[in-house]
């Protein structure tokens, strides 16, 4: 096979299993740069390498990124699902999560919040890079992530290393964080359901057929509230959840 028809052969893949449509003339001069650095293409067989999902993923997110659904979180979402029984964590999925900095702001917006929850929380954050989820884990954060954070919460729950903002343990709230592709069925066999599921800035890199896919699997799993990026799969959640009304939009329910 000889270079154009590989990396053809590559992109089709990728779209098939991973949704991310690669059209720009760029990511096939990345694809072939890959192949001339010694990449490894994997044969059909082999599940795609994490240095080449590393290379396709576009990982762009900060803290309070699109911070108006936060606030409907809390003063909306949270206080409607309280009502259930006490003992059941009310569950919360990121995905795609990238470096973990959704999943935090989350967290830290509970904290915030003090003892008005009295459910104890869980977040799941979900994401195709293995790079990403080690970060996330890390919890180490440059200047420009943190930036729209307020100093106070930067002081609270951070502290400055040579290598940027870290973030302290946060106890009060069980966080974790899985590398996982959403097309995956083996990786939702074992998630369980949600009462909220964000899926943010990743839909723009797939076609409508995939987040159709995408939005379907949400559904199997969702007990109460998607919440979507602004420029997000609309279109089709409009067909297949039910708009939230209000300020703020992009938020469904079943
Ligand atoms: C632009 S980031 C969005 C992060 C965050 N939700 C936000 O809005 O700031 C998109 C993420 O989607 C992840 N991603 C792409 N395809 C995926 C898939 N099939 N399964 C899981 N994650 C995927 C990428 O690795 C990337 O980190």
């Amino acid at each position: 096979m000889n270079n154009e028809s590989m990396i053809n052969t590559l992109l089709e893949r990728i779209q098939k299993e991973t949704g991310i449509v690669l059209k720009r003339d760029t990511d096939r001069e990345k694809i072939q740069r890959f192949i001339e650095n010694g990449g490894e293409i994997p044969k059909d067989f082999e599940p795609l390498s994490s240095a080449l999902i590393n290379l396709i993923t576009v990982n762009e997110t900060y803290f309070e990124r699109e911070s108006y659904h936060f606030d409907r979180l809390i003063n909306e979402i949270l206080p409607n699902i309280e009502t259930a029984s006490p003992i059941l964590p009310i569950r919360v999925l990121t995905a795609p999560c990238s470096s973990g900095e959704e999943s935090y702001t989350i967290a830290l917006r509970i904290l915030a919040m003090g003892k008005k929850i009295s459910r104890p929380i869980e977040i799941v954050g979900i994401d195709i890079s293995e790079e990403m989820i080690y970060k996330a884990n890390r919890g180490c954060y440059s200047e420009r992530s943190v930036h729209a954070l307020s100093q106070e919460v930067l002081e609270h729950y951070f502290f400055q290393t040579e290598e940027g903002y870290r973030l302290y343990p946060i106890e009060e709230i069980s966080i974790h964080f899985i590398t996982g592709n959403l097309f995956d069925d083996k990786l939702w066999e074992d998630l369980g359901d949600f009462d909220v599921i964000f899926s943010r800035n990743m839909m723009i890199y797939f076609d409508a057929d995939k987040n159709k896919e995408l939005l379907l699997n949400f559904k199997k799993h969702l007990k109460g509230y998607l919440i979507l990026g602004h420029a997000d799969d609309h279109l089709n959640a409009k067909k297949i959840f039910t708009p939230l009304r209000g300020e703020g939009g992009n938020i469904y329910t079943l």
